[in-house]
């Protein structure tokens, strides 16, 4: 019978025949995920043998020092090169200027000591962001109303050079504020720590999907109902979020994000093509919280969710993942 919907030489060209077997699946597949694509987010509280769970994250906890050094040890056993660290700061120490950010010997910095101690081949991301230390919940430093760019600079800048100093591998500025890549770069250059990288947080868009990370940060309370739309990219668009991501990579970024994840495959794919640099996608707390939930009750299988939107990462471009998933990931992946 002729199929008349037949193309070219049907049936002798059956598409089917390479997806058959899972040899063949494998011996064809044209990405390939891994624990090391995998970056592991996870949130450093003050105290000794303390674990705090997140309600709005299940499976996530809030870690002293102690314990993420346990967590970095099985992270790096397990593949996964990367840890970013976000801190959940005390509100006594919450100030308008955020100047905890900048102390040396903040959670975060001491955090970052004690990982890099007991792995050294781990790397260790640290955010630079005001946020988890401003009594203001913003990234930047706020004054009438108003969040200030330059002064917010120099503020990220202070921070980054003690995150560097403590020994972090790479600093991910997280703020969107306008030229910070580049006064970060002078700074490490100026204090010969010419080797740190820059993971830029240039294409992160002000998102809903963040929800459950100002709960696991503490600054949901602080931040109220404001929004972050003055410095975060809106939505609707993509050509912006390649002028920030070319701007970046002028001023000295070694790779840049795309945030959230999964709702920006087309930007993270357009990054890839038009850029060629190192792109990683972070695939963000209520986008993690979404399939957890829903795996939870039973609607989902969680882990096969994870792994299929990892992958679709791969395929867009993406160099890794930063995603709360890793550990899970890695493990299921090692079967
Ligand atoms: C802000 C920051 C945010 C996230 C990481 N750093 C978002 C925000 O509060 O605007 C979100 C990460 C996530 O949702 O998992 N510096």
């Amino acid at each position: 019978m002729v199929n008349k919907f037949a193309y070219g030489t049907f049936p002798s060209t059956r598409q089917r025949r390479n997806r058959m077997t899972d040899w063949s699946r494998r011996m064809v597949a044209e990405t390939r995920l891994t624990s090391h694509d995998l970056i592991l987010p996870v949130f450093v509280i003050d105290g000794k043998n303390e674990r705090t769970p997140i309600p709005s994250m299940p499976g996530v906890e809030r870690q002293s020092v102690d314990i993420l050094v346990e967590t970095a040890k099985h992270a790096e056993k397990l593949g996964i090169p990367a840890l970013a660290l976000f801190p959940y700061i005390d509100a006594s120490l919450k100030t308008k200027d955020a100047r905890e950010a900048y102390n040396p010997d903040n959670v975060v910095c001491r955090a970052v000591k004690a990982i890099k101690d007991a792995c050294p081949n781990l790397g260790v991301i640290t955010d630079v962001a005001l946020d988890p230390f401003n009594a203001d919940g913003q990234d930047g430093i706020v004054v009438d109303g108003q969040i200030l760019n330059d002064e917010t600079t120099e503020a990220l800048v202070r921070q980054a050079l003690v995150q560097a100093q403590a020994g972090c591998d790479v600093v991910a500025p997280s703020d969107m504020m306008d030229g910070r890549i580049g006064a970060i770069r002078k700074i490490l250059e100026e204090a010969n720590l010419k080797n740190v990288q820059i993971m830029a947080y240039s294409a992160k868009y002000a998102s809903a999907f963040y929800g459950p990370f100002r709960d696991a940060i503490g600054s949901a309370s602080a931040l109220g109902k404001a929004d972050k739309k003055t410095y975060q990219l809106d939505p609707a668009n993509s050509d912006e979020a390649m002028r920030e991501v070319a701007y970046d990579l002028d001023e000295g970024a070694d790779s840049v994000i795309v945030k959230p994840g999964l709702p920006y495959l087309d930007v993270l794919y357009r990054v890839k093509q038009e850029f060629g640099v190192p792109v990683f996608a972070y695939q963000v707390s209520g986008e993690y919280a979404m399939m957890r939930a829903a795996g939870q009750n039973g609607w989902l299988d969680y882990i096969g969710c994870a792994i299929e939107t990892l992958s679709c990462f791969k395929r867009a471009g993406a160099s890794g993942v930063l995603t709360y998933s890793a550990i899970e990931v890695a493990e299921a992946l090692e079967g």
